[in-house]
């Protein structure tokens, strides 16, 4: 019913070469699978070149690492979904735990962002997580529903592939440590019962919910046998080629 989504977020990497020759080899990775959804999101600069190189049929669909929520206007140094619409993308990753805590992002800014995307048509990946302080005072839920809460304020769902969460633990981005399988579910299972209570249950069904914190070709098998595990977001593993195979490549028992 929903979709595996695996998504690389190539943070502030890749030269537009670079990126163009990671993009050719995702490409070439994905189409040896099918029956899931594969997401890229390289820097701005490389976002046209990487546009070309995954238009026509590759399959691989372009996200961008932001998107503003005007269509245009004095904002230096943001872009608008109109932009990112305009070079292929498909999707637009808001909220990451890094545009909140080194760049300062407020749930405001980060919910003007998903509906200014929504509304043009782009896929929001909506990222929320607790940092290890609210883990260790065992306030993980209530900063999560918060997070969702205020994220998605006065934002209309009336199809659920049009929307995707990504769970990413703060303390487990780029720091090799990752949620257990085990803890991973009991918080998807979570925001997806809080999906259910602010949109109708078939629609907080069809919303993928993503992991994201140190997958790597290790530790995706496990996690995607989760229930409530639709897809990763991976940083460091999807800026090697092999790595970022393996796990899109990802082998689930049954789904
Ligand atoms: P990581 O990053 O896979 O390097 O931990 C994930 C992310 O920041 O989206």
């Amino acid at each position: 019913m929903r979709k595996p989504l695996l998504a690389g977020n190539w943070k502030m990497y890749t030269t537009v070469q670079e990126a163009k020759e990671l993009a050719s080899a995702v490409v070439g990775a994905a189409a040896k699978v099918s029956g899931r959804d594969v997401m890229i999101a390289p820097p701005y600069t490389a976002l046209a070149a990487v546009g070309s190189v995954l238009a026509g049929s590759s399959g691989v669909l372009l996200g961008a690492q932001n998107v503003h929520w005007e269509e245009e206007g004095a904002f230096t140094g943001e872009i608008s979904a109109a932009m990112l619409r305009d070079v292929g993308c498909a999707m637009a990753i808001v909220g990451h735990s890094e545009r909140r805590h080194v760049f300062g992002e407020t749930d405001f800014m980060i919910n003007s962002r998903i509906k200014g995307g929504l509304q043009s048509g782009l896929i929001p990946v909506f990222c929320i997580g607790e940092t290890l302080k609210q883990r260790e005072a065992g306030n993980t839920l209530k900063v999560l529903e918060d997070q969702v809460r205020a994220g998605l304020a006065g934002v209309e769902v009336t199809d659920g592939s049009r929307l995707v969460v990504a769970y990413e633990p703060v303390w487990a981005i780029g720091t090799g440590k990752t949620a257990t399988e085990a803890q991973a579910q009991e918080v998807h299972a979570f925001i997806r019962s809080l999906l259910a209570d602010m949109y109708e249950k078939n629609i907080a069904a069809g919303i993928r919910i993503l992991y994201g914190g140190s997958v790597k070709p290790e530790n995706i098998d496990i996690l995607m046998q989760q229930d409530d595990i639709d897809g990763a977001l991976v940083g460091g593993a999807a800026l090697k080629a092999e790595s970022f195979e393996r796990i899109i490549c990802f082998q689930k028992t049954a789904y």
